[in-house]
This record gives C-alpha cells, structure tokens and sequence, in this order.
C-alpha cells in the first residue's frame, strides 16, 4: 500500500526507446500504489543534434534536487557518426555520475530461466566516479608519429573506501554473505595493491562475511563456468563496466539488467537506469522490452523507501514468463499490473 508520499522525479528519457521503456515502468511503478510527481528533460543525442544542448550547470543543480532520477537510454543510432565519442558519455552520463557523486553503481542480476547462470543471484558494486573514468590523461603532439596518449586511473583511498564499505553493506541481504573483489592485482600492482588493502581493513568489521578475491580475467571465465559463486562483486570502474555487460549476457541479456547510479550520502538524487542502449533499430515498435526499465524502477522505490510496492514489482518480474517479443512492451507492462 502506498504510504501516499509524493516522490519527485526527473525523468530523462532520451533516446530510441528510452522513453518508451521509462513510460513502461513508470506505469507499473504507478499501478504499484507510489505517488509519483515527473518532470521530464529533453537530454540526450536528439536534443544534442538539435541545439548543441548536452547539460548545463543549473540543469545539473536542478537535477540534483529531485528524490530521484529516471533515465531511459542515451546515443545516436548505430552508424550516425554525427556525434563525436564522448561528447554524450563524458558530457552527460559522466558528468551527471561525478556532478551528483553517484559513487555506487549498483548491478544487481537474476539468472532467467535458459540463462547460462539460470538461478544465480549476484550484484556487482562497481565504483563510479573514478579509475580510468576519472579522465586524467591527455595527448600530446597529436597527430604526429611522436604522439603521445595517457589515461590515468585514479583510485583515493576515500572512493575506494566508500565503495568496498557499500560493497559489505549489500552482502547483508545474502543468505550466506561473501563478496569477491575483482582486480587485476598482479599487473596493475598501484590500485590494486590500495584496493586489496582496503578490502582486508573493511572486512575486519564484516567477520560473517566470506572474502575472496578473482583477477578480472579468471572472472570473465567464472561468471560463464560457474556463476553461483558469487554474491557480491565490487571492483573498479572500468572492470565493473565490462563485467557487467558480460553478467548480463549470462543471466539472459541485457534486456534485463537493471541500475542504480546512487549517492548512499543523499547529497544529490540518484539516478536509476537499465543497462542497454538506445536500439533504435526497434523504435516505435513496440517490441522493446521493458523489463530492465521496471527493474531499474524497483532500484528507485527501495531507495525512496517504497518497500512494498518495490517487493511486489520485483516479484511480477521475477514470475513474468511471458515472451517478451509477442507481447511487446505494453503487453509485458500490462501483464505486470495484472500480476501486482
Ligand atoms: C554503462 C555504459 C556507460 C559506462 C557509457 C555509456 C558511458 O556503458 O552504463 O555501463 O561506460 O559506464
Ligand atoms: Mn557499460
């Protein structure tokens, strides 16, 4: 039952079906009994193309305000070169992520019925406002054969901290709490070495909690051969990116893996996003799948403290054994109404 709080949200639902599939969710997320008051933003490729818009100062402070944030998909279709790369990732996404200090990306993943890890549930905390994401670096002599191109990774011991420490909180839920750092300790010996570290001196205060440490490339080899291992991953920004795409694909794609961009300190919204693109490919067509958005969505309400409505959407969609492709994306929204 809804505890008849207005949560204000922005949705941004930008491009390709981005906007169809925040309309789903925010359809079940209001069926589920949750007051929600939304103001839309026009961000994104489309709004790029037609004014050199991408996100100014004051429409990050406003953003910054709301209960919570929504965000469909973001790119230009596949091929439209018009964009250069970065100009939406580090102007909007990135900065959104640092200008909010969303640390946490939270990734949590169910494997689905026919899914290599069919059954699993795990999550990776990946930390996200720094690493490689950081964007320390820059070219010199560009252009020449003496050019010269650095990309430093940044790990402070304060957003490494802040991340393992969520990292240990979220193994509480489990019923046999363990958390497994991904790195690359053997190679990358500076970050790794602060990231193991800070794992050993935050686990001293989780005794119940079983650690234990993969490199990144074992675990590209685990998460296919034996994903049940895992309850909680963390590790850093760039290894939490590709891990992720790769968790998704063996839990039965990423049409159905949800995000959450949080800032654990409340000192800016939080942004809440399913992991796929744009595929604009599908636009207007009604096929897109919904899922990963209401997921996303169900992120947002725990995080809103919309307990119950969050339980009963999380289990439609953990029950939902429809197909996807006949019943198209209201046809899934309207199965998980049916269903709350
Ligand atoms: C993601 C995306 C983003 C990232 C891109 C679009 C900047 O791949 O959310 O995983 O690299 O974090
Ligand atoms: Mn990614």
């Amino acid at each position: 039952m809804s505890n008849e709080r207005t949560h204000r949200v922005a949705v941004i639902g930008g491009d390709g079906i981005g906007p169809e599939v925040t309309g789903a969710a925010l359809d079940v997320v209001r069926a589920a009994g949750v007051t929600l008051a939304t103001t839309s933003y026009e961000l994104g490729a489309a709004r790029y193309l037609k004014d050199g818009f991408v996100l100014d100062d004051a429409t990050l402070e406003e953003l910054r305000g709301y209960d919570a944030i929504m965000l469909g998909a973001v790119g230009p279709a596949i091929g439209d070169t018009r964009i250069p790369g970065g100009v939406l990732e580090r102007g909007l996404l990135l900065r959104l992520r640092f200008g909010l200090d969303l640390y946490i990306n939270y990734r949590p993943f169910r494997g689905v019925a026919g899914s290599i890890a069919q059954g699993c549930e795990f999550a990776i905390v990946r930390e996200n406002t720094e690493g490689p994401y950081a964007g320390e670096g820059g070219i010199l002599r560009r252009g020449t054969p003496h050019e010269v191109a650095t990309q430093g990774s940044v790990n402070t011991r304060f957003g490494v901290e802040r991340c393992v420490r969520y990292a240990f909180g979220r193994t509480a839920s489990l019923e046999s709490p363990r958390l497994t750092l991904v790195h690359k300790t053997n190679v990358l010996t500076f970050a790794g070495d602060l990231w193991s570290r800070v794992v050993s001196e935050v686990g001293a205060e989780f005794p119940d909690v079983a650690v234990d440490y993969n490199h990144v490339d074992a675990a590209c080899i685990y998460l296919v051969e034996s994903p049940q291992r895992y309850g909680v991953i963390v590790t850093d920004n760039l290894f939490g990116d590709i891990l992720s795409d790769l968790a998704g694909a063996v839990t039965g794609g990423i049409g159905f893996a949800a995000s959450a961009n949080l800032n654990p300190a409340r000192t800016g919204a939080s942004l809440f996003e399913p992991v796929h693109g744009a595929a604009h490919d599908i636009v207007g067509t009604g096929k897109a799948n919904p899922l990963a958005a209401v997921s996303s969505a169900v992120l947002m309400l725990e995080h809103l403290e919309e307990v119950a409505a969050a339980r009963r959407i999380a289990r439609a969609v953990a029950d939902f054994d429809g197909d996807v492709a006949v019943l198209g994306t209201d046809g899934v929204a309207k199965n998980l109404i049916g269903r709350l």
